[in-house]
């Protein structure tokens, strides 16, 4: 059976993208073929499409790390999952990804979609809001009531980590880099938007928060780092989600402050973590009316 996917033969840009008719694959052990319904769209698949990034799948390859459909067939040993299931993808088969009609993944990054939930909603999970999780509540202990400030705030990743930051009680505060970023970012809960084109920006946010943000997690260390520790309250966190190159800081910040540093990578998550962070996620989408 043939299906239509995307497929990228060299590294480089847009223009690398090419539909094309594909062959349907068949799951090998352990692996599941989904149909898919929504595909994630990341700005990690276009450091992959340049050939710029530290894990590139073979060529030719299918992008797509996340996505929600529905299971069209199961390799040998699957057990828990049978066709038919609404799934939505925390990862995929390199070189089978999401961008295309049909895709292959690990059967342990496939997982039952709540019958409420949409296959866009589902699609959104993998990468934006796992990242956020891990951020939040693995890599750092955030605390009911503590300033939370997501320096980036209006992407994927910031969105989700202010609405799962509000969700759980902390006071979250975020940047934007336009006034309609800035509402939007409001629109999800943030305490106080801030405007990240702004020069004066990084003072505005000293004098909102005088004593600090227990916690930072920042979207463009390369740009940021330095700021994030000005910005950080004694003995608090920066947790580095996004950064494009190097970053010169001054250490005796951190020193004096007793502040860290928390580098994060969602490659890193086990088994384990990945169903801890998919029981917790279905529990909220189930409560979502
Ligand atoms: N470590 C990991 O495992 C992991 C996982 C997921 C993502 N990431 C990385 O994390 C970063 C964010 O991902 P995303 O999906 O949220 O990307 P995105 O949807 O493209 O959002 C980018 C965010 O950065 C903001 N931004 C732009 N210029 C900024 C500046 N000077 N200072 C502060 N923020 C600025 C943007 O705000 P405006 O557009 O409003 O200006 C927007 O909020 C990316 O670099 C991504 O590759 C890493």
């Amino acid at each position: 059976m043939k299906c239509q996917v995307i497929r990228v033969a060299e590294f480089g840009g847009p223009e690398k993208l090419v539909e094309m008719e594909y062959d349907v694959p068949s799951p090998s052990a352990g692996n599941v073929l989904v149909k898919v319904e929504a595909t994630g769209v990341n700005p990690v698949e276009t450091y992959i499409r340049k050939g710029n990034y530290a894990k590139l799948p073979e060529l030719p390859y299918t992008p797509g790390t996340e996505g929600a459909g529905t299971v069209a067939e199961i390799g040998e040993g699957v057990k828990g999952l049978k066709v038919g299931d609404r799934v939505f993808l925390t990862d995929t088969l390199s070189g089978h990804g999401t961008y295309g009609q049909y895709c292959l993944s690990p059967s342990s990054e496939v997982h039952r979609l709540p019958d409420n939930s949409s296959f866009e909603i589902g699609a959104s999970i993998g990468i934006a809001y796992r990242t956020a999780w891990r951020a939040l509540f693995l890599k750092s202990k955030m605390k009911k009531g503590e300033l939370v400030l997501v320096h980036g705030a209006s992407g994927g990743v910031g969105m989700a980590s202010l609405q799962l930051g509000k969700d759980f009680g902390a006071r979250m505060v975020g940047t934007a880099g336009s006034p309609e970023g800035m509402e939007f970012i409001k629109s999800l809960g943030a305490e106080k938007a801030f405007n990240h084109t702004n020069r004066e920006y990084i003072t505005e946010l000293n004098e909102f928060a005088p004593n600090g943000f227990g916690l930072i997690l920042t979207m463009r260390a390369h740009s940021n780092l330095g700021k994030d520790t000005v910005l950080v309250a004694n003995g608090g966190k920066i947790v580095i989600v996004g950064a494009q190159g190097s970053s010169t800081i001054n250490p005796r910040r951190l020193m004096s402050k007793e502040a860290s540093i928390q580098g994060l990578m969602t490659w890193n998550f086990t088994e384990a973590e990945t169903k801890q962070f998919v029981d917790f996620i279905s529990e909220k989408l189930k409560a979502e009316r």
